[in-house]
């Protein structure tokens, strides 16, 4: 009979992510369909951690493996969450909602009082889970444009 992964230990807190994290962070983002190419992970974590107007928290498990992770950061008006991931083997645990109660109440302690966040549209599941937790979802297209050299073309 197969035998089910069971759902590691967490530590009793989460931590703020360091540059030693960025392998352990690419494989988690790679793992839960977050990882895109155009996106290197170790230029967004850099990037994040250097400003004072984002974060990222990461969780781990007792053997200290990342099986959690939420980056946050706002803009002077509104919050965005970003990188919210949870490994396969510690979904449906609560740790989700979790992370996006840190990410939120940081975001609190800055001033922040709205929250938005981006999910693809394709995402479906993710939208739904993001509606349980009282998010609604905007009419609006979401516009962009490079205004320098992508990172990952550097
Ligand atoms: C989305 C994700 C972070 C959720 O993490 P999770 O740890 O499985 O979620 P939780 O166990 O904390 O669930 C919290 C609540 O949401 C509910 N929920 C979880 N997934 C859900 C879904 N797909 N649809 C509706 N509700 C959902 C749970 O039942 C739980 O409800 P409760 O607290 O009222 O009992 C995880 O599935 C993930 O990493 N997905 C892949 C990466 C991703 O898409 N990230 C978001 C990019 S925008």
């Amino acid at each position: 009979m197969t035998q089910l992964p069971s759902s590691p230990v967490l530590k009793p807190s989460p931590r703020v992510a360091t540059h030693a994290d960025i392998p352990a962070l690419s494989k988690l983002w790679q793992d839960t369909g977050l990882y895109r190419p155009y996106n290197p992970p170790e230029w967004d974590v850099r990037f994040a951690l250097s400003s004072g107007e984002a974060t990222l928290f990461v969780w781990e498990d007792n053997s200290d493996n990342i099986v959690g992770s939420v980056m946050a950061g706002h803009d002077g008006h509104r919050g965005w969450i970003y990188y919210l991931a949870v490994s396969p083997i510690a979904q449906k645990t609560g740790l989700g909602r979790t992370l996006m109660d840190i990410g939120e109440g940081w975001l609190r302690d800055q001033g922040v009082w709205r929250m938005q966040l981006m999910v693809r549209s394709e995402n479906v599941a993710t939208q739904d889970f993001y509606r349980h937790l009282g998010y609604r979802a905007l009419d609006v297209t979401v516009m962009q444009k490079d205004i320098a050299t992508p990172p990952a073309e550097r």
